[in-house]
């Protein structure tokens, strides 16, 4: 690790002088139900969940994450179109986080948005002609009809549909989806802005013509000097268009750093298993072991505690932030690897997975014969998947059960690694500012 730290998640300075976008500790929390006849069982999404980078002018940074990460929240949030709860977000110089939509509105022509479904984005009354052309009145940079034409012809020629006339009084339903999203780009582009999300822009189109739409916003970035922040699932499409990558695991950066050296040298678990899971033709890689993570992405409103990773790491260690639900989910997983035979003893030993009281550090087995099931815990618990009992500070035999505790899993904080920003145990143990602290963190890590 650096000596010589920058600014705390901040992006690792490249020396290109003052980013167009700069985002510090952005947070956007949704809070769900609960609020029918004042009753409770409110609960809060952490969507985007303390998020800090950079984005230097003429850059493409890929926002990368598994479907539920934050991505479309983050674009949104940094553009005012979700209000952001808490955060920093700097355009340009100027601090957007006090504005009103009234006071954004001159910016908007500068902020464009590209979704990922052309359906969606294109007005199917207007015609094509009217369609693109819309912004330009609404941004009052056209004063006639004639100049609206002019400009609408020449956007459409430069997004590839030609010839541009024949066009203009079509339908968007008339085009195929490669040309809708065409289209879409057009009417983004129309209002020369400096700025674009385009949030999954190929996600919807087929296989066939999702390269040489990506070809084409890589061309009009050049061409015209954009900025984008690319949303993606995939981290293959990432590679090809992206300068800087930040990965987002249930609203936070789990790495974010310069596309090359996530590539060629990922600091973080997550990052790692999503490399291994794309085809790549290189050949360094083509033996490399798959290790996919482990399950789903959990439920945003209910994130584990500690490392929000710790259930699908196949590095985590004792520190990572264990709970008594990790303990019945291994046993769970075991029990479908044993044969038979064995898994029905464990059953009949430790009861249903049910059956045992779980909380966040403990959990607790009833049982008639406590000795047998605390002499079992100790002897199959280091074997069972994940790495969870190592992460287990006391078994306690009691009048008629078993209680397992875990030791503190406090957040992991952004620490600068080899060049990129990583929030992972493994480069040492950093806790994050607002995270869970208990204890001291060089304690944790020699435990
Ligand atoms: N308006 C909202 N109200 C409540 N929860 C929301 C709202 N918008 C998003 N969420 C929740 O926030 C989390 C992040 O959602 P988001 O759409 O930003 O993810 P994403 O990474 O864009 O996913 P995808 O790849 O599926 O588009 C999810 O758990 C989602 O259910
Ligand atoms: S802190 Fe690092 S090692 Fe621990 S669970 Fe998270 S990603 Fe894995
Ligand atoms: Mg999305």
């Amino acid at each position: 690790m650096s000596q010589d730290e920058p600014e705390a998640g901040a992006t690792v300075d490249s020396g290109r002088g003052e980013p167009l976008l700069s985002v510090r500790d952005l947070k956007t929390h949704f809070v769900k139900g609960g609020k029918l006849f004042g009753r409770g069982g409110e609960s809060v999404v952490k969507a985007v969940d303390g998020v800090s980078f950079d984005v230097w002018p003429g850059e493409v940074f890929g926002l990368v994450g598994e479907s539920g990460s934050g991505k479309s929240t983050l674009g949104r949030s940094i553009l005012k179109l979700v209000e952001p709860t808490s955060g920093e977000v700097r355009y340009d110089g100027r601090d957007l986080m006090p504005l009103r939509e009234r006071e954004m509105r001159p910016l908007r022509r500068e902020l464009g948005l590209i979704f990922q479904d052309p359906n969606a984005s294109m007005n199917p009354a207007m015609t094509i002609g009217q369609g693109v052309g819309h912004p330009l009145w609404i941004h009052e940079m056209v004063s006639t009809r004639a100049e609206a034409r002019k400009k609408v012809i020449e956007m459409l020629e430069r997004v590839g549909l030609h010839p541009a006339e024949s066009f203009l009084d079509r339908y968007p339903e008339d085009l195929s989806g490669g040309q809708k999203q065409r289209l879409v780009i057009a009417r983004t582009l129309i209002t020369e802005p400096k700025f674009v999300v385009a949030d999954e822009p190929v996600a919807a189109l087929d296989m066939s013509v999702r390269a040489r739409v990506l070809e084409l916003m890589l061309e009009l970035q050049r061409d015209f000097n954009l900025t984008y922040l690319f949303i993606t699932h995939d981290l293959a499409t990432a590679r090809f268009l992206c300068d800087q990558i930040g990965i987002l695991y249930l609203g936070e950066f789990v790495e974010q750093g310069p596309s090359d050296l996530l590539f060629d040298d990922p600091k973080h678990p997550y990052t790692r298993s999503l490399l291994s899971a794309i085809p790549l033709p290189d050949t360094r890689r083509r033996d490399r072991v798959k290790t996919l993570p482990r399950g789903e992405i959990p439920d945003a409103s209910r994130p584990p505690a500690g490392c929000r990773f710790h259930p699908r790491c196949p590095d985590a260690f004792n520190v990572c932030g264990w709970q008594g639900q990790d303990l019945i989910d291994a046993i769970e997983e075991r029990w479908t690897t044993v044969d038979q035979d064995t898994a029905d003893r464990e059953l009949d030993l430790l009861g249903k997975p049910g059956s045992a009281e779980i909380a966040t550090t403990s959990a607790r087995f009833p049982a008639s014969a406590p000795e047998e099931v605390a002499e079992w815990l100790r002897s199959v618990g280091p074997e069972l998947p994940a790495n969870v009992f190592s992460a287990v500070t006391d078994v306690e035999v009691e009048d008629r059960g078993v209680t397992v505790r875990f030791g503190p899993g406090p957040e992991p904080g952004v620490q600068q690694v080899a060049g990129r920003n990583v929030a992972c145990h493994l480069h040492g143990v950093v806790v994050r500012p607002d995270g869970v602290h208990v204890g001291d963190p060089k304690e944790l890590a020699d435990e």
